[in-house]
């Protein structure tokens, strides 16, 4: 069955369960999750029951859809992503941003949790993502080509929204929430990084570093959809001063970071 097929099956049954038109496509990374919590209206969808989705594998990632409302927009939210490492094909852990595409959504919030690599990113800051290093060695857009995917070369001049972006920065100085601007390295893992890893991403200009994202966005631009990406920064890998990572401090220090996190994400989905 080819890709378009999955992605009309699966856009047609969630028709049949919900008719509302979305907004916005919003997806919540490692420890992010519980913003789906606050919509109201809302109605859960496991990601087992939707026609070609995996199904998450990561402890913490909740693997369900909500539709729902807040801050008066209309909210395709999925509370945990697929990643590369769970052993999908990238063509399926990108799948739901074609389904969302396929359902009238052309605004596209990411989130995620990731290791802080430039100084200034502390454990519990948040970085707005303004380009990105594809260092997974591999891509979403690699295969067969049909023009119902979008364009077989997609421009990546400016992957995230410039005009999101601006509104972003806006809305986090009005609540006076530090934002810094990052370029996050996407790699593969699901091993953490070796110090000297570190060390490369540094001179590749890497500011944060994480295992997700990427794939996402690459197909968002495929299909000419505008990007917004946030990061919590959960832990920082600096040459010299390595400590020991763990995805259960990612999730605790994703947690903490949590409330503010959430207040910024709603200021900007108000602000869209
Ligand atoms: N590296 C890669 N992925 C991550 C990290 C990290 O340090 N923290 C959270 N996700």
């Amino acid at each position: 069955m080819t890709l378009n097929h999955q992605v009309t099956q699966a856009a047609e049954w969630l028709r049949t369960r919900d008719q509302r038109t979305c907004d916005l496509g919003l997806v919540l990374g490692t420890g992010l999750g519980t913003l789906a919590d606050e919509m109201t209206e809302a109605i859960k969808i496991s990601y087992r029951d939707i026609p070609h989705f995996p199904h998450s594998t990561v402890k913490f990632h909740a693997g369900q859809l909500v539709l729902g409302c807040l801050e008066g927009k209309t909210i395709f939210a999925m509370q945990g992503r697929f990643h590369g490492y769970e052993g999908y094909p990238l063509q399926s852990v990108t799948l739901p941003i074609r389904v969302m595409h396929r359902l009238g959504i052309r605004t596209l919030i990411l989130t995620n949790a990731a290791g802080g690599i430039r100084p200034a990113l502390l454990p519990g800051s948040i970085a707005l993502i303004k380009d990105h290093l594809n260092l997974m060695g591999n891509s979403p857009l690699i295969g067969p080509y049909d023009e119902s995917l979008g364009t077989r070369f997609p421009d990546m001049s400016e992957p995230y929204s410039l005009r999101l972006r601006q509104l972003a920065m806006q809305t986090a100085r009005e609540l006076k929430i530090p934002l810094l601007e990052s370029v996050y390295a996407a790699v593969m893992g699901p091993s953490y990084e070796t110090e000297a890893e570190i060390s490369m991403l540094q001179v590749l200009g890497a500011d944060t570093v994480g295992m997700s994202v990427v794939p996402e966005t690459l197909v968002a631009r495929q299909l000419d959809m505008d990007v917004l990406g946030l990061t919590a920064v959960t832990d920082q890998a600096i040459p010299g001063s390595m400590s020991a990572v763990s995805h259960e401090a990612v999730n605790k220090m994703a947690a903490e970071l949590g409330p503010r996190f959430r207040r910024l994400l709603r200021a900007i989905i108000k602000a869209l």
